[in-house]
């Protein structure tokens, strides 16, 4: 297969009306602040089952195309079965997170940049050989008064198609995931302002590195007043706002817009992505990718029990079943409670 059909494979196999992505690509770090906050032990083992309980739901399938995992979990196995071949099995196709998280950026306004280049072509050709056929990097913005600067808009745009193309060379999709934090007391405003130059600069650096677009996936934050702005946004100003920019920065090349949930409770994340879609038809596939906003109620009910599994799994299928009628447009407030 040449490179370009197997990206295009890829991307068929990804992109599906009523499915997403589901994120859990949590580092150790991340998963254990998650563990830890809810008493549950973390270790390699801990981690193993609990990320087997999420990927052997019955029926995940039917809403969920792809899943973004962490390094360890690529070559974790049980019963001899690995996760990502556990994945491919189900007809949900596995990817990896490469980046190698956020560092200082030098002469910023104490903002942050991406690390992950060490190797990276290597390394993605060994995640490949392992049953990853698409990946993902994540450029972090702060909001605020005199953020982002300058310097992080252009590096983290450099960075994010820097890995893009390097990605694609070696016939692996590219999540490209500029990420503008919902922390702070910023405006609506001023989140659609920013988030425009983000990624109008992304998009550029993107056409500079000679990505191709028709082969990425795109993973932006919503467009959303700051989670301490005494004026919280509805679905209706988050859907206007966020597809106004991204009409404007998103050529209709890009297949697939899959969104992270980024803070936001699990019902606004739906809520938010249903009220996108029902402004549609779009140029693009409007969908998630979503970590904590699926993930949350099953951690609730897992609490590190076997016992628990099937209670978590209903957990997940419920919130994926939800995000894929918001795909839609079809999700109403009342479908929680069925
Ligand atoms: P959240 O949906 O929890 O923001 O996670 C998505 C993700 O992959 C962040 O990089």
């Amino acid at each position: 297969m040449t490179i370009q059909a197997e990206l295009q494979k890829t991307i068929n196999d990804l992109v599906h009306p009523g499915k997403g992505i589901l994120a859990a690509d949590e580092s150790t770090s991340t998963i254990t602040k998650r563990f830890d906050a809810l008493k549950i032990p973390c270790s390699e083992e801990t981690r193993l089952a609990y990320r087997h309980m999420l990927f052997n739901t019955d029926n995940l399938n039917n809403y969920i195309s792809g899943v973004i995992l962490y390094e360890e979990t690529l070559s974790q196995s049980t019963n001899g079965l690995s996760l990502p071949a556990l994945l491919a099995s189900k007809n949900i196709v596995p990817g990896i997170k490469v980046d190698k998280g956020l560092v200082p950026l030098a002469n910023s306004r104490n903002e942050k940049t991406t690390q992950g280049w060490d190797n990276l072509h290597e390394r993605l050709q060994e995640y490949k050989k392992q049953g990853a056929r698409f990946a993902k990097w994540r450029a972090v913005y702060t909001i605020s008064d005199s953020c982002p600067s300058y310097v992080a808009i252009h590096s983290n745009a450099d960075g994010l198609a820097r890995y893009a193309a390097i990605c694609q060379e070696n016939g692996i999709v590219p999540i490209v995931e500029p990420e503008l934090l919902m922390d702070g007391d910023h405006s609506l405003e001023h989140c659609s302002k920013v988030t425009q130059w983000a990624l109008h600069e992304v998009f550029n650096a993107l056409f500079i590195y000679g990505v191709k677009l028709e082969y990425i996936i795109l993973k932006p934050s919503m467009v959303i007043a700051g989670n301490k702005h005494a004026q919280q946004s509805t679905p209706e100003q988050v859907a206007q706002e966020t597809m106004a920019v991204l009409k404007r920065t998103v050529p209709s090349a890009v297949p697939s817009i899959n969104f992270l949930s980024g803070g936001q409770t699990p019902q606004q994340a739906t809520a938010n992505l249903d009220a996108m879609n029902k402004l549609g038809p779009h140029p693009w596939h409007l969908s998630f990718s979503y970590g904590r906003a699926l993930q949350e109620p099953a951690l609730h009910s897992w609490e590190g029990k076997s016992s628990n599994v099937p209670l978590s799994q209903k957990a997940l299928l419920i919130r994926a079943k939800l995000n894929s009628a918001a795909t839609n447009g079809e999700y109403t407030t009342a479908m929680e409670n069925e």
